[in-house]
């Protein structure tokens, strides 16, 4: 005979539930992971990207100077295309920032820059110390407009 269990089985321990909070919490973490990548993927694609372009490859091409300084490659034809790459792409400065192009300090910055390339492609480094000398006069423009625009 069986005598019945004189503690019948209860459900002894109440249900937690702690299985629960926790994946509601980390489905509500992955989809706001999801939205702030979806949310700066449509803000980054509303921003205009072409100024960021522009000073980019400038900053190669000063780059590629520098370089080309620091392994004593500086003959005319090592500096001259990327002088010429300088001075094209400055004349989209204005274009690329139509915001700043009626402020008469950025259009004269513009201008400085163009003008300190105009100058190294009319008589182009020979040596790696008169590159230097022109990084120095170019990167200063740079640094004139940067001083006064860059955020
Ligand atoms: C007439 C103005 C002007 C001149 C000249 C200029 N820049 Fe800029 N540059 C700017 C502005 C404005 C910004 C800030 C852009 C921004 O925040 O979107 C900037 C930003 C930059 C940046 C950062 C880009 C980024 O992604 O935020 C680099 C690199 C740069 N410039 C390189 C150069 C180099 C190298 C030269 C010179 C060969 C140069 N710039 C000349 C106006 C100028």
């Amino acid at each position: 005979m069986s005598t019945p269990d004189p503690t019948p089985k209860q459900d002894a321990k109440p249900r937690s539930n702690g299985g629960r909070y926790l994946f509601m919490l980390i489905l509500g973490l992955v989809i706001g992971v999801v939205a702030t990548v979806m949310l700066l993927n449509a803000l980054n694609a509303r921003k205009d990207k072409f100024p960021d372009a522009l000073m980019e490859v400038q900053g190669w091409h000063m780059g590629q100077l520098k370089s080309a300084m620091e392994q004593n490659r500086c003959a005319a034809t090592d500096a001259l295309p990327h002088l010429q790459a300088l001075r094209m792409t400055s004349n989209d400065l204005e274009a690329a920032f139509p915001g700043l192009k009626d402020d008469e300090r950025f259009r004269n910055a513009a201008s400085a820059m163009r003008g300190a390339v105009d100058k190294a492609i009319a008589a182009p480094p020979l040596s790696c110390e008169s590159l230097a000398g022109t990084m120095k006069s170019i990167g200063d423009t740079c640094k004139g407009c940067h001083r006064d625009f860059k955020g």
